[in-house]
């Protein structure tokens, strides 16, 4: 798929730590650029699925890089042994939230201790940061765990840098390989060149920052596109009410370069681990300086209520909802992933539940992962068992199996009650249902 070397790189020996979705994908990456990758985890299971080329996570491509460089990959529970044997560690552990919104840095505060006490013996390292972190972390909380772990100095004995991924899930492999732009912020020149060496193949712009310049381009980036989903459903729900469709709004305001047609797809409202996440950590550090972000916090709430917007949209066709079955069809949070974190599924199957509704559902990926959320609905093995008797049909994930649903793929409904939450259904095909903003 990419070619294995690319002239001129020095291959490194790599640690990950932490063998979640960015840490598996950055080490089969940077096996496939032809560097000796240590994927480093606590739990057992992982490992040995690594090993056997089998991914911990579903990601496209990702079987098969792990498969084609496994003599370049060793998977292991022993982190001493891979730092030992390392030029350059990244940090890859989760940073979940905490209830306040601010980020959970247990899982990193450990590992920079791991890696310091196996960097004692060790004489030139750079330690990476690529877990997303808000501002500050890298230079006041993992520098001084590496430094009192392994009693050297930070910019002396080991190098520091922070790394920020900005991989989707469903592409994380092309976003890596192909990507916008790469940051690095380092503590020093050193501990910059070192990175810099390992992404020398890549022809794309490279910014060298300092730490917490790079641990806030992440934020920055995140929140922005958060934004911009939320600033679309505003005016989505807007032009629902004056009859507009939005869609041909965003096609007319993304022609504009100033704005572009990218994450301008109004619908259901953004999931997922990061978006949620990241804008709640930024606005928990921003209010522990003394200041209020008010458009991130609106940014957040226009997300929140646009889920229920579906539930709206079928009362006012179904004024009585209890006792009548509805169909929702896609639970992973965007189509390409089994994730169903923040999915915009769950909110909305919640509502409807309260309202004494039989849910019937479907998804190609992501029902064993819905199934630890609810377990009293009905999961159907297809897309016509979901159909077949509901009174509505709500479509909450834009996968591909579902753009191709036609007139006769509903006939098996009790009411024929389409309500669109992602933009998926083509017109042609069925004319019949309504969109969410559209
Ligand atoms: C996001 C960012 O896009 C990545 O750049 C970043 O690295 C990653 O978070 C992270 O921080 O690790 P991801 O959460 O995988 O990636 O998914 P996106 O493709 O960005 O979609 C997020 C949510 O926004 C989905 O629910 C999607 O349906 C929704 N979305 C996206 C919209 O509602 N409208 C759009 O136009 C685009």
């Amino acid at each position: 798929m990419f070619k294995r070397a690319l002239n001129g790189i020095q291959f490194m020996n790599i640690s990950i730590v932490g063998t979640g979705y960015v840490g598996t994908v950055t080490g089969a990456c940077l096996a496939e650029l032809g560097n000796k990758v240590f994927l480093v985890d606590v739990i057992k299971e992982k490992v040995d699925k690594i090993n056997k080329g089998i991914p911990p996570i579903y990601e496209e491509g990702l079987e098969e890089l792990l498969k084609r460089n496994r003599e370049r990959i060793t998977a292991t529970l022993d982190l001493k042994e891979a730092v030992t044997n390392s030029d350059v560690t990244f940090i890859t552990v989760g940073t979940p939230s905490n209830p306040d919104g601010s980020i959970d840095l247990k899982c990193i505060k450990e590992s920079a201790e791991k890696i310091g006490a196996a960097l004692k013996e060790k004489e030139r390292h750079v330690v990476v940061v690529k877990s997303t972190v808000v501002p500050g972390t890298t230079e006041n909380v993992v520098v001084p765990a590496l430094e009192k772990a392994s009693g050297k100095k930070a910019g002396k004995g080991f190098g520091a840098v922070m790394n920020p991924e900005f991989l989707r899930e469903g592409k994380a492999i092309k976003d890596f390989m192909k990507p916008d732009r790469i940051v690095i912020g380092g503590l020093d020149e050193k501990s910059l060149d070192s990175v810099v060496k390992l992404y020398k193949g890549f022809s794309v712009p490279i910014l060298r920052t300092n730490l917490r310049t790079a641990e806030m381009i992440k934020y920055a980036a995140n929140a922005f596109l958060a934004a911009k989903i939320s600033l679309i459903n505003e005016i989505g729900n807007i032009c629902k009410k004056l009859g507009i469709d939005t869609y041909e709004v965003a096609e007319g305001i993304g022609h504009d370069k100033r704005i572009g047609r990218a994450f301008l797809d109004s619908g259901a409202g953004f999931g997922g681990s990061c978006f949620p996440k990241d804008v709640k950590a930024l606005i928990a550090k921003a209010k522990e300086l003394g200041y209020e972000p008010k458009i991130m916090e609106e940014v957040l709430e226009v997300n929140k209520k646009q889920p229920l917007k579906m539930v709206e949209l079928v009362k006012k066709r179904l004024p009585k909802l209890e006792g009548k079955t509805i169909a929702v069809l896609g639970l992973a949070f965007k189509a390409g992933t089994d994730d169903v974190r923040e999915s915009p599924a769950i909110p909305v199957i919640k509502s409807v539940l309260k309202e004494g509704v039989k849910v019937k559902v479907y998804d190609p990926e992501a029902m064993k992962n819905m199934k630890k959320i609810f377990q009293d609905i009905e999961y159907c093995k297809n897309l016509g068992e979901c159909l077949k008797g509901s009174d509505a049909c709500l479509i909450l994930t834009d996968w591909e199996e579902f753009k191709n649903l036609g007139d006769s793929d509903f006939s098996g409904m009790r009411n024929k009650i389409i309500i669109e939450g992602r933009k998926v259904l083509d017109k042609k095909k069925n004319g019949d249902f309504e969109g969410i903003t559209w």
